[in-house]
């Protein structure tokens, strides 16, 4: 079962349609508005083996804005910002499912359409040789890194826009 239509934010947005792998689609609205990442924290979240959440940390609760009802249970693409490239993640997908340490940028839509950037770990939970879930860990990001950033994936983006 996908994902509600989100709520339309009180201040201008852009409206996007986005389709996510598993074949659901939903409306977001992105707002302009940054959250920034809390110093001295980290957001942590655990799934299972398709990327349903199964933990949050209470920095997670706060930073996307969802209560963590809404968000157990949920696919982790309920955070999946318009402005992020499908080849992100997919990079992401291939190593974690392949037993193998990820790190990287990601631009994280929140539930009222604003936004915060993580710089992310995502490891495989592997018990007995084998991989039974995910856990990734979220650092505060290094602004001059996103702004780098920024234009190389607006870049891919417009590359799979074209392409679709
Ligand atoms: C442990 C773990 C953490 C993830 N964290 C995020 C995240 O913070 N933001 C995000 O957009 N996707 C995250 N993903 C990736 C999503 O599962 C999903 O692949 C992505 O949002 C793109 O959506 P789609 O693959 O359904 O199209 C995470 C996946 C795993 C396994």
């Amino acid at each position: 079962m996908g994902l509600p239509d989100m709520a339309r934010p009180a201040e201008p947005s852009s409206e996007s349609r986005l389709t996510y792998t598993d074949g659901s689609s939903r409306t977001v609205y992105a707002t302009d508005v940054e959250k920034p990442f809390p110093e001295g924290r980290l957001i942590v979240s655990r799934t299972d083996l398709n990327g349903i959440i199964t933990h949050a940390n209470d920095a997670f609760v706060e930073m996307s804005g969802w209560a963590r009802e809404e968000l157990i249970g949920a696919p982790h693409h309920i955070l999946r910002h318009p402005d992020m490239p499908k080849i992100a993640f997919k990079g992401l997908w291939d190593d974690i499912a392949a037993g193998k340490k990820w790190h990287g940028y990601v631009k994280n839509l929140r539930k009222d359409g604003a936004f915060y950037w993580v710089y992310a770990t995502a490891v495989p939970n592997i018990r007995n040789g084998v991989i039974v879930g995910y856990t990734s860990v979220r650092r505060k990001p290094s602004r001059t890194r996103i702004n780098e950033l920024v234009p190389v994936y607006a870049q891919w983006l417009a590359e799979e826009k074209a392409a679709s």
